[in-house]
């Protein structure tokens, strides 16, 4: 498939109407009480944080927290995060999750965009209408990588001024070094906007190669970020984007619903500050922990795996075995989810998606990639 052609975008769409991009959470698939026995590999997200000792003082604090009602300024908020990312806090925008500042991005900001797929769903699922995304399918050929001057290119001629890129991306892992992504957003300062999420930009390395501390250079950039993954609290739903550009910012923030950050997210902010060390810790440990088991995936015949600079790694299933006959299996024999990523658009049948859940954990899962493709 060659990024121009039209039948693959077409098709791409249509799968997009019929299929949610996201896989189905554990529990929905298996309930509660069975899901406490599979390891999931799906779920992306830090194992090593928040340490016990926040999670016990998490549930501490938790009557107070609930019967209370979560300050109505982001002030606070944006001054504890700020801190531990060495950022301007007026630059902020903190959403409940990343997902909503995504749908407010979309709804708010922008009438057409360019994605490159395979991507994060909501990218595209969240437009006022989904044909507002201009899809650009990444090559199979050539293990579905960005490559930045095709894209502009490819942009350029398409007429298109709004832009995202996912760096690390998902589902793919690729990472973009920073010297490119500069060079890139030099390149497009006549553009009006240039979104890059940076969701997973934590675990690419240490210095961690993010734009944060340069982006007060680029009015055109806005940069996304889940927090997830990498503080490893998907349940507290915390996201934020930051933007040196005050019309976006004040555009998004008008539209931002008054207390959409609960007590709990809120309170885990005002963590971060004193336990920063830590989270670099978990984080380094994190890193080592995705090396091993890309080493270890590599030496297994039946796979080809991509290189990654996320927490989590992307592989083929060359054998003729389908990504989905695996996942089953998997979940079947030896009690473990991966994200089976066919349903993810513009994505063949034969890729699969599996998080670091410590080594312990990726190290049975390998044993047992082991002998299912054996
Ligand atoms: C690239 C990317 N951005 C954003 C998100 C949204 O994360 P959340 O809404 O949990 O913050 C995800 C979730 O998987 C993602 O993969």
């Amino acid at each position: 498939m060659q990024p121009h052609d039209h039948e693959a975008v077409t098709d791409t769409r249509r799968h997009l109407f019929y299929e949610t991009s996201h896989s189905p959470a554990l529990a929905d698939l298996v309930g509660y009480e069975r899901a406490a026995e599979i390891i999931d590999f799906c779920f992306i997200a830090n194992p090593y944080y928040p340490t016990p000792e926040m999670l016990a003082d998490l549930q501490r604090n938790l009557p107070n927290l609930i019967k209370s009602y979560p300050s109505s300024s982001p002030a606070l908020a944006q001054k504890h995060l700020a801190a531990v990312l060495h950022v301007n806090p007026d630059n902020l925008v903190i959403g409940n999750g990343a997902t909503e500042i995504i749908a407010l991005i979309n709804q708010t900001l922008i009438d057409r965009i360019a994605v490159p797929i395979p991507t994060f769903g909501e990218y595209i699922e969240k437009m006022k209408d989904r044909r507002d995304a201009e899809l650009y399918p990444l090559d199979p050929e050539r293990r579905y990588e960005l490559r930045l001057d095709e894209y502009l290119r490819w942009a350029r001629e398409n007429n298109l001024t709004s832009l995202l890129l996912i760096n690390p991306g998902n589902p793919t892992g690729q990472l973009l070094p920073l010297d490119e992504m500069v060079a890139f957003l030099k390149e497009t300062k006549d553009l009006e906007l240039v979104i890059v999420d940076e969701s997973f930009i934590d675990f690419a390395g240490d210095p961690v190669p993010s734009l944060l501390t340069l982006a007060d250079q680029f009015s055109h950039l806005l940069i996304v970020r889940s927090m997830s993954k990498h503080c490893g609290v998907p349940g507290l739903r915390l996201g934020y984007c930051y933007s040196p550009n005050r019309y976006i910012l004040n555009r998004l923030r008008r539209f931002l619903p008054t207390w959409n950050l609960n007590t709990l997210a809120q309170y885990f902010l005002s963590q971060l500050p004193p336990t920063d060390a830590q989270y670099h810790e978990a984080r380094k440990r994190l890193i080592a922990d995705v090396r091993l088991l890309y080493d270890a995936l590599r030496a297994l015949p039946a796979l080809e795996v991509y290189p990654t600079g996320a927490n989590f790694v992307l592989f083929k299933v060359t054998n003729g075995m389908t990504a989905t006959e695996l996942q089953h299996r998997l979940l079947e024999e030896h009690r473990m989810y991966v994200r089976d990523c066919s349903n993810k658009v513009g994505m063949d049948r034969f890729h699969v998606r599996v998080a670091s859940q410590g080594r312990e954990k990726d190290a049975r899962l390998v044993e047992a990639l082991r002998v299912l493709t054996r």
